[in-house]
Order: C-alpha cells, then structure tokens, then sequence
C-alpha cells in the first residue's frame, strides 16, 4: 500500500500483526494506578468503540494487558509502518489543502526525532498528548484526507468525533483537550478520566499542532534574559552578568544557548547525567563540570576573560547556590527551570540524593520523597534568599517554583501575602513583551522545503526593517532584537523538523508579515502554502494567574473569559483550526489556553481573514491588559485604536489610592 492508501484506510478491517513497542525511544512512565475493577471495563469498552465487534474478543486482552502494564491503552497495534514526519504538504491525500496543511502539522508533533515519547502520542512535558491511542490517530488523518472545504472536523480531547457540514470561512478543525467540569478538575479526576479514555492534557502546543521543536523554546528563552539583564540597571555594564539557574531537560535545556546569546555567564545545574550529556552533544550547553570545586574556578575564570559561555553544573542545584553564597562572586540573574509543576513524580530532586537514589526513593516511598523535596526546597529558597540580599535579581520561569515553595513551607511569602520574587511574565514578558503585543508568533513553511523559509525569513526582515523606522520609542527595542533574531536564524540552525520559524512579533508585524507570505505565495515566490501559528504563552491565548497573566493585577488573573473569548473570536474571524485546553505548562487545571492555526493558500480571502483573525488575535489580550490598567497595554491599544478606527475599546479611568485610602479606613 502507498502512504496516500494507508492513510485513507483509517482503522483497518483486518487488524495489522501485534506490535511490540520500540524500547529504542523514550517512553511515558507508567501511570499511578487509578481505575477500579469496574472503571478498567469500562476503560476497555470505551477503546472498543473504534472496532468492528468482531475484533472485540482479541483486542479487549490486548487492550487489559496495556492498561495493566502502563496505566494507558495506547493501541500499540495500531501504529503505522509509514514515517510520520512534516512531508510536503502534497504527500498527504487530500481534498481540502487546509486540512493537508493540518496533516503536515499534526505529523511534525508526532515525529519520532520531535515527540517526547511518539508512541504514546506525547509531544512534551511529559504528558502533551496529541491524541490518546493510535486509533484516534488514525481516524484523524482519515477524516482530514477525505473532507473538504465544507465541513469541520470535531476533536474532544483527541477523538475524533466526526465531520459536520459548515462553509469554506470557519475552521476546519475544533480542538477541545482537557476541559472539566470544574468541580471535577482535581488531580485525581484527571488521571481517572484519562485512563478511562474520555480526556487528556493537550499542553499549548501539543495538542494544538503548533509545536516546532526545540527553536520556540531558545527565542523565548534569549528574548527572557535579554530583558532580564536590561532589568539589572545598577550592575556593571562592562562586565559579562553572570546567570544562574537549573534544569537541562526539554525547555529548560535552551537555558545555557540563550544564556550565551544574551551575551551572559550561563551556569545551570542539572541532576540527570543523560539530560546534561544530550545537551552537551547538541552543543547547547559549552561546558559540563561534575566537580563544584571545578566549577567555582572556571566561573572565576569565566569572569576575567569575560567572554559569554555556558557551564553545567552535573549535581543539584541547592549545593550550587549554598556554594555561591559564601563565594566572591556577583550572581547577577537567577531562576530555576526545573520541573515543579510536576514536584511528586520526578520533576523537582531532592539535596543529598543521587539520581539513581532519589529515583529510588520516589517509587518505593512516596512520603518521604515528598519530605525530602519539601525540606530541599525551603534550603532552596533559603539560599536564594541570601543570595538576593547581596543584589541579585531572581525571577520565577513559570515552572510553579514559587507556588510550590509556599507549599513547601520555604521562607518564600512577603508580609502582604505575595511572594518575594516576580514571575518571569510580570517583570519581564508581560510589561516589556505581551503588553505591547510581541508574543510568539511563527510560521511553517508547506512544501517542506528549506528555500521557502530562507525566502521568508528574508521577507519577514524587510518588514521589521520598514516598521522599525517608524515605530515608536516604546516598541523599537522589541522590534530591532527580532530582527537581529531573524537575520541570523538561518545560522542558528535550530529547524528540526517543519521547515519552522518563530519571531516575536506585534498585531502590527504580524498582520504585515503574513501578507507580504500571502503575496509571495500568490506570486509563486513561495512553492507553497504557509502555515500561521503561535505558541498558546502569548498576549491574549492563555490566561494562566502565575505566569501569562500574572502581571494583571486588577484582581481578574483567576478569571478565563480572555482565553475563551480569544478562540471564539479568531474562529469566525477565519482560523484555519482552532483549539482550546484546560492545562498547560503549568499543569491541568491550573491554566486555560487557546490558539489557532491559519493556512496562507495566496487568495484574497485569505488576505481578508488573517487582517481580520490576527487583528482580534492580539488586540483582544492588549485590551483586557490595558482594562487592568497596565501601562505599555494603554499605550499599545490607544495606539491601535488610532490606526484602525473600527475598533473602539473600553479604557480605564485611574483612581487616586490616596482617595481610596482616605474613603476605606
Ligand atoms: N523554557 C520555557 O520557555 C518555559 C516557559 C514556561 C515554563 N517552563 C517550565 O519550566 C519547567 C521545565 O521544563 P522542561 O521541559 O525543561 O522540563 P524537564 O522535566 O524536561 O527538565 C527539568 C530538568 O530539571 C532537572 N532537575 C530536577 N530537579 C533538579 C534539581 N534539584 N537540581 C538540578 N536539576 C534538577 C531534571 O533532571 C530535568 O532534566 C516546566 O515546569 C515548564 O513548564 C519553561
């Protein structure tokens, strides 16, 4: 069978032999033990949906034995002999180029050289489902090759739930992943509805297709510490700042690559050896020292030659920081990526354990694993605490560090019931980044091919070139460090996968930008379509209280209406998919976000939907941070409203605190 007839077999009517999984690639651990005797039927009969009843007799021991086994039932038997990888986008079968475009994204999120672990369908983050089981996968794909422009496809939390008849302007996906019942949206809901088949944990980019490997993460990260360093106004601007922070694993990793491109001493500690090697093969990371004493001397070192580079510290990051406490050196920046969002389960290591003894620890007693973290943490924050006394500016990089801390009982709260140190959104990103509007936008080039993204890398240059001679002082920063981002992007060599870009952008750049790709393909300077995204962590997808929108401070950060309203307005506004998750990033239940995807085919409709769709994309979270009363948000929708004079929002008066002192005694 060739690959275009493979894909439109869908489930096949005779089963494929049994596959064992491939032991070569990283897998899901197994899941807590969570259903009961009865709950694991009905786990089993759910998954028999997909298959002719015939089939039910072999499969629901199939089926058992996986549930058994990995706490999942992944349909092992399912997965395709093809590669599944970002092909050109007329490889795939199709009869609507939206839906082949949606193919090609899909596929990038579960390549093998991309997905975290491609057979359980998790992109990242441990648990960033695309889809379930491979059953849903393959009803997918059929569905996108067989529909045209006059229907929508259906997906709730990865099944498919069918094509609907609508028109050529709406979407041609919906993508819904994780939303609860709020009073049932508590970890163990979660994990027990998982199991059972009905949900998942999309992440941003996983279960929305938008995810382009490793180079999302470095952008984000470099434009992250750039601003950092420019927050540290009173150090030494002839010397290198030194940063500090931890975690070499999947997001964390492009901490030490930034670092050296923000022109910094990057020192990241990180427990697992294999994390800290894969990074220092990649070439990510400069330096890898097992021995503290070592290290000491080499930052010293690093400091007179004060040339940028990248040190890892293999060890845990509490003995580096209660080192660099009674050390002579000024710690400029420091933060912390490891994986707190996830503290029970191996995303944060305790002091005083090895790797292999806290891995241990954590399967065979889980109650003094948790002690063991909760007292690393409070040395943790005790060190930091110290460190920060002498002038270093720390900041939290969304990975609930400060949340769990508290948790933990660490020195880490302020009198007034707020914490000690900012979110990486509230000082950095969201007063210097989404309230003006930048946020991660990027584009996939459709033919796969690496010329086409050479050529619109140089068109998204000129644009920022022509808007940076215009724009106004507030922004001209933002837009000269994206176009020294965009100019050597190609050297960077960080494409992996989809032939990807990401660029910060504003409404503005980002409206221009895709026209000017809209033009090129329509004028065949391109080969082919291009594919429109963003990463949910952006001004207006993602309402999220202690990270994307930590940075609202008019009591409304608890709230979701931004996000919501954002995925229903870019859906009749011609998104090409939408989607809309509970969880993200900082784990379920404690985030909402949405994002679109939006295919360029060259055609005046086209040109009408992503002004209109990228417009509302932006604008909706400038005006909801501009309602908080943030400064830069003011200024941004003001000016907005100035250029385009159909829109009109709503802006806040600013009450005097002295009057409200004065009135509330
Ligand atoms: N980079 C970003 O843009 C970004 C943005 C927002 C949030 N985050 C958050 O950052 C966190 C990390 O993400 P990730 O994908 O890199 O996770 P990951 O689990 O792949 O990596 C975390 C690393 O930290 C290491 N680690 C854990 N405890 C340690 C300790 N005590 N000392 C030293 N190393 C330790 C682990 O071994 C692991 O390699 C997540 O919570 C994520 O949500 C990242």
């Amino acid at each position: 069978m060739t690959f275009k007839e493979m894909i439109l077999e869908g489930i096949p009517d005779v089963l494929p032999p049994k596959r064992e999984r491939n032991e070569n690639l990283s897998h899901a651990p197994k899941r807590k033990e969570i259903l009961s005797a009865e709950e694991k039927k009905l786990a089993i009969k759910n998954a028999l949906r997909y298959f002719d009843k015939k089939h039910h007799e072999l499969l629901a021991q199939e089926f058992y034995a996986e549930l058994e086994a990995y706490g999942r039932i992944y349909m092992y038997r399912l997965m395709p002999d093809y590669k599944i990888t970002a092909r050109s986008i007329d490889e795939f079968p199709h009869r609507s180029k939206q839906a082949a475009a949606i193919m090609l994204m899909l596929s990038n999120n579960l390549d093998e050289a991309i997905a975290q672990h491609p057979q359980e369908l998790i992109t990242y983050g441990g648990n960033g489902s695309v889809f379930s089981n491979w059953a849903q996968y393959r009803l997918t794909m059929k569905y996108l090759a067989e529909m045209t422009d006059e229907q929508t496809l259906v997906l709730y939390s990865g099944h498919p739930m069918g094509l609907y008849p609508s028109h050529p302007n709406a979407p041609r996906v919906v993508v819904t992943n994780g939303m609860m019942i709020p009073n049932y949206s508590k970890p163990d809901d979660w994990e027990r509805f998982n199991a059972l088949g009905v949900t998942q944990y999309g992440q941003m980019t996983a279960g929305s297709f938008m995810y382009i490997g490793p180079q999302g993460i470095v952008h984000g990260t470099t434009i992250t510490v750039l601003n950092a360093v420019r927050m540290k106004k009173d150090r030494d601007a002839s010397k290198l700042p030194i940063f500090v922070t931890s975690g070499l694993g999947g997001m964390s990793g492009a901490q030490p690559k930034a670092a050296v491109i923000a022109k910094t001493i990057g020192v990241v500690a990180e427990v697992n050896p294999k994390a800290a090697c894969k990074r220092h093969e990649q070439g990510w990371v400069d330096e890898v020292h097992p021995d503290l004493d070592e290290l000491i001397t080499r930052i010293h070192r690093a400091v007179e030659e004060n040339k940028p580079v990248s040190l890892a510290y293999l060890g845990n990051i509490v003995d580096l920081w209660e080192r660099l406490v009674d050390e002579d050196l000024t710690v400029d920046l420091g933060s912390d990526q490891t994986s707190l969002h996830n503290p029970w389960a191996g995303g944060y290591y305790p002091v005083g354990y090895s790797f292999e003894e806290s891995n241990d620890l954590m399967a065979n007693d889980p109650a003094a694993f948790k002690a063991a973290v909760q007292a690393t943490l409070q040395r943790h924050v005790a060190a930091i605490n110290k460190l920060t006394a002498k002038g270093m500016y720390f900041f939290d990089y969304g990975n609930a560090f400060l949340l769990e801390s508290s948790r933990a009982g660490a020195d880490i709260m302020q009198a007034d019931g707020t914490f000690k140190y900012p979110s990486y959104v509230q000082d950095i990103m969201g007063p210097m980044c989404f309230d003006y509007g930048f946020g991660p936008f990027r584009w996939v080039c459709a033919s796969s091919d690496p010329k086409d993204l050479d050529t619109t890398d140089q068109i998204a240059a000129q644009v920022l070139e022509e808007m940076l001679e215009h724009a106004p002082e507030e922004i001209r920063q933002q837009i000269s460090d994206n176009l020294l981002w965009i100019k050597q992007a190609k050297a960077n060599k960080l494409v992996v996968g989809s032939q990807a870009r990401i660029l910060y952008a504003d409404a503005e750049g980002r409206i221009k930008i895709a026209a000017a790709f809209n033009k090129a393909v329509k004028e065949g300077v391109l080969s082919g379509p291009v594919v429109l995204g963003r990463d949910h962590h952006d001004v207006s997808g993602t309402d999220s209280p202690y990270r994307e929108t930590s940075n609202i401070y008019d009591g409304s950060k608890f709230t979701a209406d931004m996000a919501i309203q954002n995925v229903i307005g870019d859906s009749f506004r011609g998104a090409t998919w939408v989607s809309i998750h509970n969880g993200g990033g900082v784990g379920w239940g404690e985030v909402t976000n949405g994002g679109f995807g939006m295919v360029l085919d060259g055609s005046a409709e086209c040109d009408t939907r992503l002004t209109s769709m990228l417009h509302w994309d932006v604008n909706n979270g400038i005006s909801r941070r501009s309602w908080a009363r943030n400064d830069g948000a003011m200024f941004a929708i003001k000016r907005a409203m100035e250029i385009e004079p159909r829109l009109k929002v709503t802006i806040p008066e600013i009450a005097d605190d002295e009057l409200l002192d004065s009135v509330v005694k």
